[in-house]
C-alpha cells in the first residue's frame, strides 16, 4: 500500500481535512535520482528499474518529519530523571539550577568533535525509526561561544547524514546564573551578539525562546524575536508548556512559524491561531515523560486548525526521538485517528520545517523519502501496537 498519495501543492492539511488519507493499493513508485518520478498500479505495466525492493504486504509512507528536537547535547540527565521519581518536579529542579543549565554546564566543556559523534548516532537511531528530516536547535549552550558551537555542530551534521537538516537558535532557553540580577543584559547578548554573528555566519534557519513562567516573558520574546526578523530569521516558539503563558499570542503576533508544547490552551489561544498562519505543535511524548497534561489535539483538529507532531527529543523532558510512539500517543491520548496523526508528523511536519517541496508526501518531483513498513495490513496497526519495532527499511536519497 503507498499513501498518502497527495497532488503537488498540498502543503497542510487543517481541521476535517487532516483526516484523508489517499492511498493507492497494489501500487510500484520508481525513484530516480533520489526523487519520486512516477507511481501507480501493478496492473499497469512496469517501468524499468536497475533495482528492484519487494514491498508486498507493506505500507509505503513518507518519512517521518520532526520539527522539533534538540538532540545536540552532551549528556544524559537520568539522575534528575530519578530526582522527579522521588518528588520533586521539573521546575524545582530548573529553579535550583538543574534541567537546561546542568546540560549547558555539560555542553560548554564538551569538545565539537564529541557532540558531532552523539548526535551522529542520535541521527541514526532515528532513521531507522522512520524519520527522514529533522529539526535541531541550539540551547544548551547559553554563551556566545557555547550557542556557536552547537551551531557549528549542527551545521556539519548536514553534511554528513542523510536527513534534511533545519537549525534553530534557542539562545534563549533558560537564564544563565550569572545574569539572574540582569536578565536584560542576556537579552541583549542575544540580540546584539550572538543574532548578528549566527547571521553572518548562516547558522540558523530558525530562532526559538522558551516562553514561559520562570523563563522568558512575553515581552522579552517579542525582542528577541523582533531582532531574529531583522536578520530574515524567522521564529519558532516553546509556548503554553507549564501554563498558559501568553506564548502562543506571542508567536502568532510575530509570525511565528510554529507554536510548540500548548500544554496548557484555552478557547482564546485557539481563536488566535485561527487567525494567523502559525502552526500548532504538540509534542506528547513530552507530557508522557514529565507527566504534564496532553496537549488538547482532538480539540485543536475540531476547531478547523492544523496539527503538527513531533518528538522534542532532549536529554530533559523527552529522551526519546521515537515518531512512532508519538503516534500511538496521539492515538491513546489525544485521541487523533490513524491517519490524522500520520499527517501531522508527514505533510504537516514538512509545512512546520518550510521543506513542502521536497518532503513529507508521496507526490512526484518530491523526494524519494521514504519508509517501508513490516508486514502490517492495516494502516492503524503502526499506532496501535504501542513501542514496537514497526519500521523495516527508511529510504533517503544519498548525500549530495
Ligand atoms: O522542549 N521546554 C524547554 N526545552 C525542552 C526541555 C529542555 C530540557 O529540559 O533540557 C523542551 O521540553
Ligand atoms: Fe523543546
Amino acid at each position: 500500500m503507498l499513501g498518502p498519495v497527495w497532488p503537488d501543492g498540498t502543503d497542510r492539511l487543517a481541521g476535517k481535512d487532516m483526516n484523508l488519507f489517499p492511498t493507492l493499493s497494489n501500487a510500484w513508485l520508481l525513484s530516480e535520482n533520489g526523487r519520486i518520478a512516477a507511481y501507480g498500479t501493478m496492473d499497469q505495466e512496469l517501468p524499468e528499474a536497475d533495482e528492484v525492493i519487494d514491498a508486498t504486504g507493506r505500507w509505503v509512507l513518507p518519512a517521518f518529519c520532526d520539527s522539533h528536537t534538540h538532540l545536540v547535547f552532551a549528556r544524559s540527565r537520568e539522575e534528575e530523571f530519578e530526582m522527579r521519581i522521588r518528588g520533586r518536579s521539573y521546575e524545582e529542579i530548573a529553579a535550583a539550577g538543574g534541567g537546561i543549565l546542568n546540560s549547558a554546564r555539560k555542553l560548554q566543556q564538551a569538545s565539537a568533535d564529541e557532540l558531532e559523534a552523539s548526535a551522529l548516532e542520535r541521527l541514526a537511531e532515528i532513521e531507522r525509526m522512520g524519520t527522514g528530516a529533522v529539526e535541531i536547535k541550539s540551547g544548551y549552550g547559553l554563551t556566545v561561544d557555547a550557542e556557536l558551537k552547537i551551531l557549528r555542530v549542527i551545521q556539519k551534521l548536514r553534511s554528513q547524514s542523510r536527513l534534511i537538516i533545519r537549525s534553530t537558535f534557542l539562545g534563549a532557553h533558560a537564564l544563565p546564573l550569572e545574569y539572574r540580577q540582569d536578565r536584560n543584559g542576556y537579552i541583549k547578548l542575544i540580540t546584539d551578539v550572538m543574532l548578528p554573528q549566527i547571521a553572518d555566519e548562516g547558522l540558523a534557519d530558525y530562532c526559538d525562546v522558551f516562553c514561559e513562567n520562570g523563563f522568558f516573558t512575553p515581552e522579552e520574546t517579542d525582542t528577541i524575536l523582533q531582532a531574529a526578523w531583522k536578520y530574515d530569521i524567522a521564529p519558532r516558539i516553546h509556548a503554553n508548556q507549564l501554563a498558559v503563558s501568553g506564548g502562543v499570542q506571542a508567536g502568532v503576533r510575530n509570525n511565528a512559524i510554529s507554536v510548540d508544547h500548548l500544554e496548557h490552551i484555552t478557547r482564546n489561544e485557539i481563536d488566535c491561531l485561527l487567525d494567523s498562519n502559525t502552526l500548532p505543535t504538540a509534542l506528547p511524548s513530552c507530557s508522557f515523560f514529565l507527566n504534564l497534561p496532553y496537549a488538547p489535539g482532538r480539540d485543536i483538529i475540531d476547531a478547523g486548525l492544523p496539527l503538527v507532531l513531533a518528538t522534542d527529543y532532549n536529554p530533559g523532558s523527552t529522551p526519546s526521538g521515537k515518531i512512532p510512539f508519538v503516534l500511538s500517543l496521539a492515538c491513546i491520548k489525544m485521541r487523533l485517528t490513524p491517519e490524522e496523526a500520520i499527517n501531522a508528523v508527514t505533510v504537516n511536519g514538512a509545512a512546520a520545517m518550510q521543506i513542502s517541496d521536497r518532503a513529507g508526501s508521496i507526490t512526484a518531483g518530491k523526494d524519494a523519502r521514504l519508509i517501508i513498513t513490516r508486514p502490517m495490513e492495516h494502516l492503524a496497526y503502526l499506532p496501535y501496537a504501542f513501542g514496537g519495532d514497526h519500521i523495516e527499511r527508511t529510504i533517503l536519497p544519498t548525500i549530495s
